[in-house]
């Protein structure tokens, strides 16, 4: 199957399956589950569980059980993107194409749903629909509490905007904020595959410099969107970075260092594969349109 069309399919299959997880009618507080539904049903290009399920793929683990560890991590990223757009942090009107969640709800609702969307993940984790062993499961949990909490996206959010006020930037402090901010979660998604099957250290580790370095190339793209897209195009606000003072790659490498760079990494991150011969196949095309993608 030609790359997008596989990349629709499992993005349509997170729908169903976040469709069936959050159930409207039954809901007590119908107002929050409405607001995440809004914020995680229907758009979105669903890389982060595409790539849960193509590393799961390479252990032939099963489908259930990535697409379910894909759901959650959805989950976790569109919190992010829901938090992320509020007016105390990027302050976005715009997001997938429609109103951001606080702009068609409202600051209150948006919140509940972030905080909603956050623990409902975890939820999805613990269930043994996920996985009938006990130990992976808590791994999963634990390992996704890392990427999203603190010493993941969240430190990198709080970096991000502590950036904001500082004059310059240099590339550490660059690659430390986009790989919490943004990579963690990448990370968190190649590596599951491996959870999910156990699988041995030596594999792991390979998936996880693939994540690093395209976890770096994919918020580079963003960074390069921002200035080069339209908001029809990109569904989202743009031209936003550079008036926000955000540290990005762009800033220090301009326009073309960054397109530079971001193709670097996806040479790296092909060549992290190796040991999975044709099997990653898939996984290099995915790290290809990462960085060519045009929204
Ligand atoms: C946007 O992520 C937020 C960043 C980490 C830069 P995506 O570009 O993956 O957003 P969706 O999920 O497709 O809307
Ligand atoms: C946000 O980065 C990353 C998150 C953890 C949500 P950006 O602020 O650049 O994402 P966009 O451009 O609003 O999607
Ligand atoms: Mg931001
Ligand atoms: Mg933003
Ligand atoms: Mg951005």
């Amino acid at each position: 199957m030609p790359f997008l069309d596989e990349l629709t399919n499992t993005a349509e299959q997170i729908d169903a399956l976040l469709d069936r997880l959050m159930p409207l009618d039954t809901a007590p507080a119908k107002r929050v589950i409405d607001a995440m539904r809004y914020a995680s049903i229907g758009q979105g290009k669903r890389l982060r569980p595409f790539l849960v399920c193509e590393s799961a793929k390479l252990f032939d683990v099963e489908d259930t059980h990535a697409l379910r560890t894909g759901a959650a991590l959805e989950c976790i990223h569109c919190y992010s993107l829901v938090h992320d757009d509020l007016p105390a942090m990027d302050n976005d009107e715009l997001r997938r194409g429609k109103p951001t969640t606080h702009i068609a709800f409202d600051e209150a609702a948006a919140i509940l749903a972030g905080d909603g969307l956050l623990t409902f993940a975890f939820e999805i984790l613990a269930h043994p629909d996920t996985h009938p062993d006990p130990v992976v499961r808590s791994k999963l949990v634990s390992e996704l509490a890392i990427a999203s909490g603190p010493a993941g996206m969240v430190g990198g959010q709080m970096l991000d905007l502590e950036a904001e006020a500082r004059e310059s930037h240099d590339l550490d402090e660059i690659i430390t904020l986009q790989g919490m901010k943004t990579g963690a979660l990448f990370r968190f998604a190649c590596e599951s595959g491996a959870l999910l099957a156990q699988a041995g250290d030596a594999e792991r580790s390979a998936l996880s410099v693939y994540a690093d370095r395209v976890g770096l190339a994919f918020q580079i793209a963003d960074d390069i969107l921002d200035q080069e897209s339209t908001p029809e195009q990109l569904g989202k606000q743009t031209q936003k970075d550079a008036e926000a003072g955000k540290a990005t790659f762009i800033d220090l490498l301009g326009l073309d260092g960054a397109k530079k760079r971001a193709h670097a990494l996806v040479d790296e991150a092909c060549a992290s594969l190796d040991a999975f011969g044709n099997r990653a196949g898939i996984l290099r095309e995915a790290a290809l349109f990462i960085v060519e993608r045009k929204n």
